[in-house]
C-alpha cells in the first residue's frame, strides 16, 4: 500500500488497473452484436462525449433521479455522517466528476477517498482539484472496470471501508448481477464499514418513461453515440442516422429498457465480420431497474448487508440507503 504519510503533498495517486486488453473488448462487443437480440453493454456509452452527454441528462427537465439524489445527500449528509464516522477510508464507485462524494467531504472527514472510474483520465482533473482543496484527506484515483472485478488497487485502508454507490448505478445490473457485485463488495468491507447507495424507486410509468424520453433528446444523443464509440472500438461502420432512440419502461421485469432501433433495413461491417438487421428491429443497450425499498431490502440481505437506515424524497421517487455488513 502507498504510503501516504511519506507524500507531504499528498498528491493523489493515480493507477490504470483496468484489465480488459484490446482482444477481449472486441470479442466482447462481436459476441454481443451478433447475439438475438443484439446487445450493447451500457458500460459502452461512456467515452467522453458520452460522458458529457450523461452529465446534460443529469440537467434535463426529466431526469429526476440526480436532482433528487442530490437534495437527499444534502439534507441528510449530517445523519450520514453520523452513521459512518470520522476518518473513514471512501469509495466512489463511478466516481466521474467526484462531486458528489466531495459533497459530503465538509461533515464526514474521511482519511482517505479512493475515486474508482473506469476511466482514470477522467478523474485526473477533478481528483487534482479535490486534493488541493482537501489535503488532510490521502486520496487516489483508480481506472478500473469494477462491474466485472473489484481491484482497489492495495489503496484502501484495512478497516472502516465505505462504498459509495451513488445514481442507482446499481440499476443497470440485472438482479443476479446485482447481487453477485454487491457480494464482492461485502467480501472487500470490515465489520466498522458498510455501504452508502443510491436507488431509483419504481413509481408512475409516465414519469419514468419521460425520464429516459426527455424533449430535448439528449437520452436520444446518448443512447445513438454508442454506435460512434463501437465504430472506433472494433472498427464497425455504423451510420447513426439508421437508428432511432426507444426507452420505455417494463411493469413486467420493472425496469426501463433503452433500445436502438433500424429505421430501414442495415447491414454493418467491421473487419472479420457483419450484420444485417430488418427495419424495426433493435439492438438492446441498456436495462435500468427499479426498486422498492423492501426488494432492494432483500437483495442487500442476500448479499450479505442489513440495511440500516434508508432516507427517501417526500414523492418516493429515489432512496439513499445505509448497509452494514450482517
Ligand atoms: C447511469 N445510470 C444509472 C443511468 C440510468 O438512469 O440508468 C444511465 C442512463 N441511461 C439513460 N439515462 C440515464
Amino acid at each position: 500500500m502507498t504510503d501516504f504519510t511519506a507524500n507531504p503533498f499528498r498528491s493523489p495517486v493515480f493507477l490504470d488497473r483496468h484489465a480488459a486488453g484490446a482482444g477481449d473488448l472486441r470479442d466482447e462487443i462481436v459476441h454481443g452484436l451478433l447475439a438475438t437480440p443484439a446487445t450493447i453493454a451500457p458500460k459502452h456509452f461512456y467515452d467522453p462525449l458520452g460522458s458529457a452527454l450523461f452529465a446534460a441528462i443529469c440537467l434535463t427537465d426529466e431526469y429526476y433521479p440526480t436532482r433528487t439524489e442530490a437534495v437527499l445527500l444534502a439534507a441528510h449528509g449530517a445523519a450520514i455522517a453520523r452513521a459512518i464516522g470520522p476518518d473513514a477510508c471512501l469509495i466512489d464507485l463511478g466516481a466521474g466528476d467526484c462531486a458528489k462524494a466531495a459533497g459530503l467531504f465538509d461533515r464526514l472527514r474521511p482519511a482517505r477517498y479512493l475515486a474508482l472510474d473506469i476511466s482514470v483520465e477522467y478523474l485526473r482533473d477533478s481528483l487534482g482539484a479535490l486534493a488541493r482543496r482537501y489535503p488532510a484527506i490521502a486520496m487516489a484515483g483508480i481506472g478500473t472496470d469494477f462491474s466485472s472485478q473489484l481491484d482497489l488497487g492495495g489503496q484502501a485502508s484495512a478497516e472502516r471501508r465505505w462504498f459509495f454507490y451513488p445514481g442507482s448505478s446499481i440499476g443497470n445490473f440485472d438482479p443476479a448481477q446485482s447481487r453477485a457485485f454487491l457480494a464482492r463488495l461485502r467480501e472487500q468491507t470490515d465489520p466498522q464499514g458498510g455501504l452508502l447507495i443510491g436507488i431509483d424507486l419504481v413509481k408512475p410509468q409516465p414519469v419514468l418513461d419521460a425520464a429516459y424520453n426527455d424533449a430535448l433528446g439528449v437520452t436520444a444523443a446518448f443512447n445513438r453515440n454508442v454506435l460512434r464509440h463501437l465504430n472506433r472500438l472494433v472498427g464497425s461502420d455504423f451510420e447513426i442516422g439508421q437508428w432511432d432512440h426507444r426507452a420505455f419502461y417494463d411493469p413486467r421485469h420493472g425496469r426501463i429498457e433503452m433500445h436502438l432501433e433500424a429505421r430501414e433495413p442495415v447491414t454493418v461491417r467491421w473487419p472479420g465480420g457483419a450484420r444485417s438487421w430488418q427495419a424495426g428491429e433493435r439492438i438492446h443497450t441498456e436495462n435500468s431497474w427499479k426498486f422498492t425499498l423492501a426488494g432492494f431490502e432483500a437483495i442487500l440481505r442476500d448479499a450479505g448487508f442489513r440495511l440500516d437506515q434508508a432516507w427517501r424524497d417526500e414523492r418516493d421517487w429515489f432512496a439513499l440507503v445505509l448497509a452494514r455488513p450482517v
